[in-house]
């Protein structure tokens, strides 16, 4: 008789969607479900965190329900329930473990407190067969990190953002150009009708040694840059977004190729000449010229391009149910207590040399 799978419920709230998932240890995911809260924060022009959490409250037993819904199955059929429990928005991140210690402590179930980067950085293997280890380019609006990844729990951080995160310079960068929130599509769509060459914008540390990254120089080069062409009214908005999509590309791409030749020092080659793996997961990998270039890249140097599909990169709850199982499935006895507390900054290489300047990012 087939072995009856593993089936996790996933609750993800670090940010501004709300979102449950039902995945089991057969890849299959049930259902995805997602509140985002996009309309709420764009009047601000971005996200603001007590809003945030309300939204979260209001939305999560919703999710969960159509989750369950969508699923055909009850509370009954789960075997365990995992939740992102940091880095993150607390108000958030606090109102989704909340949920899902309620209901593994009502239903007798294991709770997992899943690390929100751990889930981007799994979520490959959900949609992908991929072998550890593989290099990761974690690229949205809270993050900008290269890791290699060997397994869950265990991460080499290569790079990160001395500064802002690459999807916060495509939100801060249209917001100063009128182009509303979220910037990235934004930008995109208006870069489609511009010169990526018509405006000459910093590549922050491109040539330099290492695999951190800078953004916050660039924003400034474009505020600069836009009120000096006469502002959002008269400036050439197009070339002005193509430029910057272009600078920030050369970056992730510089900063990549690095970590490429780093992670092909450290690991040996598969040995049935497998090609090694780079994945890309976060929001901005769904820009197409961003996407093309680390392809380009990626080829370069000998690497096979994973990107799990639009609603596995960004932020969901499947890929916080996958991150619980790939656990349960190496330690049986994983789970978390529920003593567990939410975490603000959780780095999923504590090890990890902070990069030079400011400050790091968790
Ligand atoms: O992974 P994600 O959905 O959420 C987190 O930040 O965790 O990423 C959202 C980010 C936002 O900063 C958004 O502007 C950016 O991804 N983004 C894009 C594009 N679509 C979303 N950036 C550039 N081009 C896009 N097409
Ligand atoms: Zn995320």
């Amino acid at each position: 008789m087939a072995k009856r799978p593993f089936i996790v419920l996933g609750i993800e709230s670090s940010c501004d969607e709300t979102a449950a998932a039902i995945v089991d240890d057969n890849k299959q995911i049930y259902a995805n479900e997602i509140a985002s809260q996009i309309a709420q924060h764009a009047k601000y022009g971005g996200v603001v965190p007590e809003v945030a959490a309300r939204a979260h409250l209001e939305m999560i037993d919703v999710v969960i329900g159509t989750a369950l819904d969508k699923a055909g199955l009850t509370l009954d059929d789960i075997d365990a329930v995992a939740a992102t429990a940091g880095p993150g928005l607390i108000g958030g991140v606090a109102v989704g473990t909340v949920t899902a210690k309620a209901i593994a402590a009502a239903r007798q179930r294991p709770y997992f407190a899943i690390n929100h980067l751990e889930g981007h950085a799994l979520s490959a293997r959900l949609a992908d067969a991929i072998d550890f280890p593989y290099l990761l380019l974690l690229v949205s609006g809270g993050h900008t990190q290269l890791l290699a990844v060997s397994g869950p729990g265990h991460y080499h951080r290569y790079g990160t953002t001395m500064d802002d995160a690459a999807g916060e310079a495509f939100d801060k960068c249209a917001k100063i150009m009128g182009l509303g929130y979220p910037g990235g599509p934004a930008i995109e769509t208006a870069a489609n009708a511009g010169d990526s060459t018509a405006i000459a914008l910093p590549r922050p540390l491109k040539g330099t040694a290492g695999c951190h990254f800078s953004f916050s120089g660039l924003k400034t080069a474009l505020a600069t840059r836009l009120a000096q062409l006469g502002g959002p009214d008269q400036a050439p908005l197009n070339d002005l977004a193509a430029s910057l999509q272009s600078a920030i590309a050369d970056c992730l791409a510089d900063r990549s190729q690095h970590a490429m030749k780093q992670f092909l020092d450290e690991y040996q080659l598969p040995a049935d000449g497998r090609a090694p793996v780079f994945v890309i997961a976060g929001g901005v990998a769904a820009n197409k010229h961003i996407f093309a270039r680390l392809a380009d890249t990626a080829a370069a140097t000998g690497f096979r391009l994973s990107v799990p599909p639009a609603n596995l990169c960004t932020d969901n709850a499947a890929m916080i149910a996958w991150a619980a199982i790939e656990r349960h499935l190496k330690h049986p006895h994983g789970a978390d207590d529920f003593d567990f507390a939410p975490r603000p900054r959780w780095p999923l290489d504590p090890h990890a040399s902070p990069p030079p300047g400011r400050g790091v990012r968790a």
